[in-house]
């Protein structure tokens, strides 16, 4: 096989349900990605709970750059480019804090976000020698720092796109919105009203970020084998013994009757199934605190009132089209596969709680997620070292002529009435998520047989 083209002459082969191996190891695949998908794509960039004053910001990434998250003292919030606009120095090299001018350590070119100061957040403001070394002739304006294309802030979650031709972020979502509101609404049915709990976690692994985050566009099929000494180790956020969502039979009878659901067009994928009617959530059980367990039985019951006879849907782990996962229960968190290079991922994680919840309830829900997932919990450990190895196995000589197997359910995925741009697998079991993730690859990627 040429460059690890199938026999249609493609990467991906959606009607046999092939993928190569070739677009997890290759040099210049991954260099194309970056420019196709993640140039073009919106991107998950932080939470604005991060910068609740002017002036505050942190850094976060888009693809494989750096870039500022900043609120400015009109209180709107800018995404920026992090590299000097002179030679590039990072000009900020603090992860958070506050400022409102950020001065570049190399030659000292400064870049203010007070819009007071300058046209616009970002502008150049100061460069040194500018009457003795520019004779006053540089033109400031001209070279301020990198804005991203468009910017939006949805649900307390700031998401940019550097391709100002990218469809709206609405447009963008299309009926996945619906899985992401279950992780971004209140616990209680309302609206809203997240934060972020802590900072961000960070850490690399030597992966393709591509099986990371196909691994929420719903591989249910790994969990059983995968995780199943956590399954035992009983790791719920009710402490020892306990499940992850309400008890062992409400969530057996639950499992089955979802099936999974898939976004083709816009490559999105999740878990869980078509809208309905009073879709229910499964709260877990805290039989060891009772301040806990009283705070979720309210929730609960407010949210089972809140949404009565409403279009919902069970919250179910997902991932928006490319990079962005999330779990939207228990743990209750969103996560960024940044491409680093073929091998290398940096994974960032986010995770939420209500910002009204009291404070014993996010301390616990603080213990439950560092134990459950990050790099350090154990249902993300078994996740990183399949990844990793499939990675390094993709790159043998021999192994990269055959292409991987994502044939499971082809051809039983079904349109869903409420949802135009969605079809469904009335299944727990089934590979249509990753065949819309690596479908709407190939689009953006101009693979065609
Ligand atoms: S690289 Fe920033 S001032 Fe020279
Ligand atoms: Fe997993």
């Amino acid at each position: 096989m040429d460059n690890g083209k199938q026999r249609n002459g493609a990467w991906v082969d959606l009607d046999r349900g092939t993928v190569s191996r070739e677009i997890f190891v290759n040099e210049d695949i991954f260099r194309s990605e970056l420019e196709r998908i993640f140039a073009r794509t919106w991107l998950f960039v932080g939470h604005e709970s991060q910068v609740p004053e002017p002036g505050d910001f942190f850094l976060s990434r888009m693809g494989d750059e750096s870039v500022i998250v900043t609120r400015d003292p009109q209180r709107e919030i800018h995404v920026l480019l992090n590299t000097c606009r002179h030679r590039g120095m990072k000009v900020c090299r603090y992860d958070q804090g506050n400022t409102s001018v950020f001065t570049c350590p190399y030659h000292g070119w400064s870049y203010s976000t007070d819009g007071g100061l300058v046209t616009r957040p970002g502008d150049l403001y100061g460069v040194p020698q500018y009457r003795a070394g520019y004779r006053e002739e540089l033109d400031k304006s001209e070279w301020g720092l990198i804005h991203v294309a468009r910017m939006e802030v949805y649900k307390g979650t700031i998401w940019a796109a550097w391709d100002e031709a990218a469809p709206s972020f609405s447009e963008y979502l299309g009926g996945m919105r619906l899985y992401l509101d279950a992780l971004l609404d209140a616990r209680d049915g309302s609206e809203g009203g997240s934060e972020v709990l802590g900072g961000m976690v960070k850490w690399r692994m030597p992966c393709n970020w591509k099986f990371a985050a196909e691994n929420f566009a719903w591989d249910t099929y790994h969990s059983p084998t995968t995780h199943k000494s956590a399954e035992i180790a009983g790791l719920g956020p009710g402490g020892e013994g306990q499940e992850r969502h309400g008890s062992v039979h409400r969530n057996q009878a639950k499992r089955f009757t979802r099936g999974l659901l898939a976004f083709p067009a816009l490559g999105h994928a999740t878990i869980t199934g078509p809208p309905e009617v009073g879709a229910e959530a499964l709260f877990p059980e805290f039989p060891n605190d009772p301040l806990v367990a009283e705070y979720f039985e309210d929730v609960e019951a407010k949210r089972r009132e809140r949404l009565k006879g409403k279009l919902t849907v069970t919250p179910g782990n997902g991932n928006v089209f490319p990079n962005t996962a999330f779990h939207p229960w228990f743990p209750r968190t969103m996560v960024v596969w940044h491409p680093v290079g073929p091998a290398q991922t940096e994974a960032w994680r986010w995770y939420l709680v209500d910002r009204d919840a009291p404070w014993e309830v996010k301390d616990l829900l603080r213990h439950y997620y560092m134990r459950f997932s990050g790099p350090a919990g154990m249902v993300e450990s078994d996740d990183m070292d399949n990844w990793v190895y499939a990675t390094e196995a993709s790159r043998g000589t021999i192994a990269r002529r055959h292409p991987y197997h994502y044939g499971m359910g082809l051809g039983f995925a079904r349109p869903v009435d409420n949802l135009p741009d969605a079809v469904a697998v009335k299944a727990s079991f089934s590979e249509e998520g990753a065949r819309a993730f690596y479908g709407r690859w190939a689009e953006l990627m101009n693979d065609k047989p």
